[in-house]
């Protein structure tokens, strides 16, 4: 109860700051000239692009910072698909795709109807978060294939529309090389944990969001079990979703 208060109240400084604050202040541009500014100088231009407002994924530049500079690190993979699973309207998806290597595919599974009845059973079993059936359901796959592709062609995006494990079937041969789970709750990404690793290449990287965060009872107690099975150690980013990562053996 105390913690919901005080998420609450951060909520409403967070609300209020954004009224009065300019948008500069909700970027960190202290990694501007660090790391964005030299390295990856699209930062810029993506912060234009996306809106500071609306849009988390480019509020948070250090979760930007990391899924590009963890995209670097597959690159030596050379081959193997990209994933997400957890989608909604195509934020970090669109930034997969704008730098995943030009041999490769981005598959994206959502149900594009928001979170499963199924799976927020068994959240409620696990977890003391509390989600609804069809929570995230405000998107359609149409305009989140326009988001992503922004103008390109897209024959490398391919679309999985529907209840995952279940749109994993025929999909158990393709080998994968970046794997982004954002589907929050516990049942998905225990099956996601799985069946990602174990055609994930050598080198290959699969990033957890929120494992600090709100969702993190249940995703940490399906990571529990995966490690207990695979010998994987998650470790922690500095983003803020609280993301954390696994990587395979060369
Ligand atoms: C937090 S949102 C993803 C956010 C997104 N990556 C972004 O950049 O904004 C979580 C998504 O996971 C999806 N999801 C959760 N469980 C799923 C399941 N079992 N099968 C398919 N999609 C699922 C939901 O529909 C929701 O769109």
């Amino acid at each position: 109860m105390f913690e919901r208060i005080q998420f609450m109240i951060k909520k409403i400084r967070l609300t209020l700051a954004e009224m009065v604050l300019p948008d500069r202040f909700y970027v960190q541009e202290k990694l501007f000239p660090m790391y964005c500014g030299k390295i990856y100088p699209d930062f810029v231009g993506d912060t234009r692009i996306f809106n500071y407002r609306s849009d988390k994924i480019i509020r948070d530049s250090n979760r930007w910072l990391i899924i590009r500079m963890l995209m670097d690190r597959v690159v030596a993979c050379n081959s193997g698909e990209y994933a997400e699973l957890g989608t909604h309207q195509g934020r970090t998806a669109r930034l997969i795709f704008k730098n995943m290597s030009d041999n490769a595919k981005l598959y994206c599974f959502d149900t594009f109807r928001g979170f499963d009845a199924k799976d927020v059973a068994v959240e409620s079993l696990r977890s003391s978060f509390k989600v609804k059936a069809g929570d995230y359901g405000n998107t359609d796959e149409a305009s989140v294939v326009r988001y992503i592709t922004a103008g390109d062609s897209r024959d490398r995006l391919v679309i999985c529309k529907g209840f995952f494990p279940d749109t994993a079937k025929g999909l158990e041969a393709v080998k994968w090389r970046f794997v982004h789970l954002d589907c929050d709750l516990a049942a998905p990404t225990e099956a996601g944990l799985h069946f990602f690793w174990k055609n994930l290449q050598p080198g290959g990287i699969i990033l957890i969001h929120d494992f600090f965060g709100g969702f993190s009872e249940g995703i940490q107690g399906s990571f529990k079990e995966f490690s207990a099975e695979t010998g994987c150690v998650a470790v922690p980013m500095c983003d803020g979703g609280g993301s954390a990562v696994i990587r395979k053996p060369w």
